[in-house]
This record gives C-alpha cells, sequence and structure tokens, in this order.
C-alpha cells in the first residue's frame, strides 16, 4: 500500500515519535511505502509532500514538534476542498492516510471516512481532552514542563511575599492546570469546567499568607470568573472556530494584588508546554499509537481511532473520539480542592 501521513493542529511532544513508529513498522514489517503531506490537511488539499522513508525518520524520536509540519487548515470550509484533497490522493497514488492530530484533524479524518476516504487516526493534544482514549501523548510533557515552573515558582514567590498566578493552557478542558497544581502543589487551581468566585480564591490566597507561605495560583487560559467569560487575545476565529484565549492570569493578578493588598504577578506558560522533547511516558505512548494505527492500515480497518484504554492500545470509531470533549469529572476537582488556601 502507499499510505500518506498528516499532522495537523497544535503540535505536541510525540508526534515525531509517532511518524517514526508508523515508518518503521510499515515498512520493515510490512512493505509499505509512504508519503509525508505537508501541515495538515492543507497538504492532500494542496498536493504538498515530502518524501518519508527510514531514512527520513532517524533520529527524530526525541524531537519535539513535527518533520511534516503542522496548521489549522480545514478543508470542509474551503469552496471544493474534499474534492481537491480526493482528486489528490488518486494523482498520487494514495491508499489509505494516517491522519494525527486532535479533535479538529480528526473531525475531519471522521467526515472524510464518511466520503469514502481510508483514514485511521492517531489523537494528539497536550489538552487530553479527546474523548474515548485515556491519554493523549503529550500531555504528560506539558504536565511536567508545568510542574517544574510551579516548583520553580514556589520558592521565589516565598522570597518576596509575592502571589504567583501562572497561566496554562486549557481551552475547554483543565486537564493541564489540574495535573500541574496537583502535582507542583498550587494553592488555588481554577479550570474552564468550573466558573471562579474571585472573592473566595482571594479568600484562599490570604489563607495561604497566613501560613507564611506565598500561594501559588494555577489557572487554565479557558477558565472564567462567575458572570464572566473566557478572556481573549482577540476576536479572530480560526477555521475552526477557535478565538485565541490569553490573558485570564494577568487578570486575576490584578483582581487579587487588589482584593488582598499583597503585590501579584503572572506567569503565562503558553507555547513553552508544546515545545521541546517528549517525556518517556510520552514517547512510549506515542510509539504504541503509531505501531497500532499501521497495523490498522495493514488490516483496512479504517474510520478508527488508536486508542489508550487502561494499558492497551485499542481501535475506537473515529466518531467516538470526536463526538464529546472530555473534561475533568467534579470529583477529581473536589480532590485538588482539598489543597486551597492552605
Ligand atoms: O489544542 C492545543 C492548544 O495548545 C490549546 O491548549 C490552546 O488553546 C491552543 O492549542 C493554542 O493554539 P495556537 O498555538 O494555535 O494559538
Amino acid at each position: 500500500m502507499r499510505i500518506g501521513v498528516l499532522t495537523g493542529g497544535g503540535d505536541c511532544p510525540g508526534l515525531n515519535a509517532v511518524i517514526r513508529a508508523v515508518v518503521r513498522k510499515g515498512i520493515s514489517t510490512y512493505g509499505h511505502e509512504f508519503v509525508g503531506f505537508r501541515d495538515g490537511w492543507r497538504g492532500p488539499l494542496e498536493g504538498n509532500t515530502r518524501e518519508l522513508g527510514i531514512a527520513q525518520v532517524r533520529g527524530i524520536l526525541p524531537r519535539g514538534g513535527t518533520i511534516l509540519g503542522s496548521s489549522r487548515t480545514n478543508p470542509f470550509k474551503i469552496d471544493g476542498g474534499v474534492e481537491k484533497i480526493k482528486s489528490n490522493l488518486a494523482e498520487l497514488g494514495i491508499d489509505a492516510l494516517v491522519a494525527i492530530g486532535g479533535e479538529d484533524t480528526l473531525g475531519v479524518a471522521a467526515k472524510l471516512t464518511d466520503l469514502g476516504v481510508n483514514v485511521v487516526g492517531v489523537p494528539k493534544t497536550i489538552d487530553n481532552d479527546l474523548g474515548a482514549t485515556d491519554y493523549t501523548f503529550g500531555f504528560d510533557t506539558a504536565v511536567n514542563i508545568a510542574m517544574e515552573a510551579i516548583d520553580r515558582l514556589h520558592t521565589t514567590a516565598e522570597s518576596h511575599h509575592r502571589t504567583l498566578v501562572v497561566e496554562v493552557m486549557g481551552r475547554h478542558a483543565g486537564w493541564i492546570a489540574l495535573h500541574a497544581g496537583l502535582a507542583g502543589g498550587a494553592n488555588v487551581i481554577l479550570l474552564p469546567e468550573r466558573q471562579f468566585d474571585v472573592e473566595q480564591v482571594a479568600g484562599y490566597v490570604e489563607k495561604r499568607f497566613q501560613t507564611q507561605y506565598s500561594p501559588i495560583v494555577v489557572v487554565a487560559e479557558g477558565a472564567q470568573p462567575l458572570d464572566g467569560q473566557m478572556v481573549t487575545h482577540n476576536q479572530e476565529l480560526d477555521a475552526f472556530g477557535h478565538v485565541r484565549l490569553g490573558g485570564i492570569g494577568q487578570w486575576l493578578a490584578e483582581q487579587l494584588e487588589a482584593k488582598t493588598g499583597k503585590e501579584a504577578r503572572t506567569v503565562v506558560l503558553g507555547h513553552i508546554q508544546r515545545g521541546g522533547t517528549p517525556t518517556a511516558f510520552d514517547r512510549v505512548l506515542a510509539t504504541r499509537f503509531g505501531l497500532g494505527a499501521i497495523d490498522a492500515v495493514h488490516e483496512g480497518d479504517f474510520g478508527k481511532m488508536v486508542a489508550l484504554q487502561s494499558t492497551d492500545i485499542v481501535r475506537v470509531p473515529l466518531a467516538d473520539a470526536t463526538r464529546e470533549l472530555k473534561t475533568v469529572p467534579v470529583e477529581r476537582y473536589t480532590e485538588a480542592e482539598v489543597f486551597f488556601g492552605s
């Protein structure tokens, strides 16, 4: 078979590990051929390819980013986009696609499957918010980066008797904030799943200062105050209708400083959480996903996504993965609340 591979959406540590596993097993075990599509769905849309063989995947296991490039291109928002993809795939002799991405990229994959394109999906996102899989690769790396930042912030916050607000990624799901906050011993964690009361947060901050320690507040970029709304960078929407978030940390620090009389500063971790080398957990998960994906392609089991359920790699319908976002359940937040303000 001649198989196309693409990576779409926000990049994520471990993408290259998936590509490597797909190509290595695909060639050495099954004797398939590969074509790399550049920049997500833009690649098949524009017929933009690069060579993808064993030589091209040598040495990429620990590298962050994606050797194929990425974009948030949505072919369903482009006139004649789907027809263009189909004709390009036919012209290039592509029998099947491995699409590595999050809800948007895999949403396109699910729709293309219904239109007769042979696709197998691999779940990727640092947000860990895809349904049907216990974890996505990239999440563990992002959490470790954020945890390390929080560890460092504790000591400087204490030296200066300041509140430090750490803004992490997480548009609709607060998994990164929850896990990094728990692992880093944050004193308050604020998630998109639950609107927060700024007076209550100020109360936690004051309580923490009374213990002679300084508060660390971890806030997901999509968190909102009661009766408030998400803080956005601007109003522009991307091809999947997402607005660019950012600024809740700064807003919150100003509020906390005014309410507590103690200096409050903000650190926005931003793309640092997505860059650089993946953790061992993510390298192994990404590799296992890649091996599972090429097996599915080889068996002609299309319209599926590989997923981690417990410790097993399984296959689920692509539609299941994208039907509903996996958000943080109330009981997980309740566990974290035990530590708030103390
Ligand atoms: O979906 C992953 C993610 O990192 C989100 O957490 C974040 O909201 C978004 O991507 C940011 O995307 P971009 O880098 O395109 O602004």
